[in-house]
């Protein structure tokens, strides 16, 4: 691999271990997946934020590149982290609360904004045709797939490599000819709830091993839509961008193979998702992906002035930023008894230590990782049936 004088005295040393190790976590990767150089991102997102995900071993090591003085090169946002100050952190045993505290004080001494959230695109959109080193998978598709900047799916190591060195290996779908589409799926009747997304998320996931999907059939799906499928493809599968609608347009559709996705699929798909009936959850939550500001404010209308049940808690995720800009709907959902919870998520806090043993949500991603994660029963149903569960009639 091809490095420039300045980055082979990176690799060399000479600015310090820790840049040096950045280094040669890129040029590894880099020699793995065949590329022939760095390129610059714009900017870099990292996962392994909560303390829940990511455990002890390399919270030694992030302290001592933050105590190396090591700051981030490039704009450097962070994936959610396992506690809401407002309303988690005093729930939650004090030891679990310090460390988290400490992991967040580390980042933030290197330099990263203090985003903790996994929809980083509505803080800042990336510049279209931008090279990023994204690492949150949900945010990856979005990136390639609505946003049409380039990133590789990173480790949440590689993601704060890039991070601190502001290059990324030059190789996946940083390159035009590895985007092209591999295969068409033809969605036969258009999908009407953000939970049938999520499902042919989950779907193709499972069936497209990593071939990267035109996907037709769609009648004009919102962002949101396609933020649903980008989340729950990406759970269940190894692919890292889809094309469909107006992206689509000029690609050749006659040498790919083909397969159809029946409205059965995306039923079986919900049902395979759903491990219980009950109809009193413990928990309802929206907002995985975070929210985004359209979504809150279709929250707070369609929740009207409804009261959450005494039962039920009723958790709507999104980002401080979100949360702040969106104020008045944020009022309204909170005034019913609903919690709108920041910088974190179900699935990345100890939902099991607050005493939720079944989850309702409108995520299939949720609903694909809650039975390990959070080791609880989920049912996945649509925003109207988790708000119809949570509300007083
Ligand atoms: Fe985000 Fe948590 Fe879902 S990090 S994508 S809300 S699992």
């Amino acid at each position: 691999m091809y490095l420039t004088r300045e980055e082979e005295r990176i690799y060399d040393g000479e600015y310090g271990w820790a840049k040096q190790v950045c280094m040669k976590i890129m040029v590894k990767l880099g020699e793995l997946y065949d590329a022939s150089r760095l390129i610059p991102v714009e900017s870099a997102h990292v996962s392994g934020v909560s303390y829940k995900t990511l455990g002890d071993a390399p919270t030694d090591f992030l302290e001592a590149l933050a105590d190396a003085g090591e700051k981030v090169a490039v704009e450097a946002t962070l994936n959610p982290q396992s506690l809401d100050p407002q309303y988690l952190a005093e729930r939650l045993p004090e030891s679990l609360v310090k460390t988290q505290l400490k992991l967040c004080e580390i980042f933030q001494k290197m330099g990263f904004k203090i985003s903790y959230t996994c929809t980083p695109y509505y803080i800042k959109t990336p510049t279209r045709g931008a090279h990023l080193a994204w690492a949150e998978s949900s945010a990856v598709v979005y990136a390639n797939s609505v946003l049409g900047a380039w990133t590789n799916r990173e480790g949440g190591p590689s993601a704060l490599a890039a991070a601190i060195i502001g290059k990324t290996p030059d190789c996946g779908i940083h390159k035009a000819e590895n985007r092209k589409p591999k295969i068409m799926i033809e969605v036969r009747e258009p999908l009407e709830r953000e939970v049938d997304y999520g499902a042919l998320g989950i779907f193709l996931g499972k069936v497209l091993e990593d071939k990267i999907p035109l996907i037709t059939g769609l009648r004009n799906p919102t962002p949101e839509n396609l933020k649903q499928l980008g989340a729950a493809l990406a759970s269940a599968g190894m692919v890292n961008m889809f094309h469909c609608g107006g992206t689509s347009a000029k690609i050749e559709r006659e040498h790919l193979e083909k397969i159809t996705v029946e409205p059965k699929n995306i039923q079986e798909t919900i049902e395979e998702l759903t491990t219980t009936s009950t109809s009193k959850p413990d928990l309802v939550f929206v907002g995985c992906p975070h929210c985004s500001p359209s979504e809150i404010r279709e929250i707070a209308e369609k929740m009207g002035d409804r009261k959450v049940r005494e039962d039920v808690e009723f958790w709507v995720c999104t980002s401080r930023y979100v949360k702040e800009k969106t104020k008045s709907h944020v009022q309204k959902i909170e005034a019913s008894g609903a919690k709108v919870i920041t910088d974190t998520c179900a699935v990345v806090t100890w939902t099991d230590k607050l005493g939720i043993k079944t989850i309702m949500t409108n995520s299939a991603k949720t609903a694909h990782y809650a039975p390990t994660l959070n080791k609880a029963e989920v049912q996945l149903a649509s925003l109207k049936e988790c708000l119809k569960t949570a509300l007083k009639q």
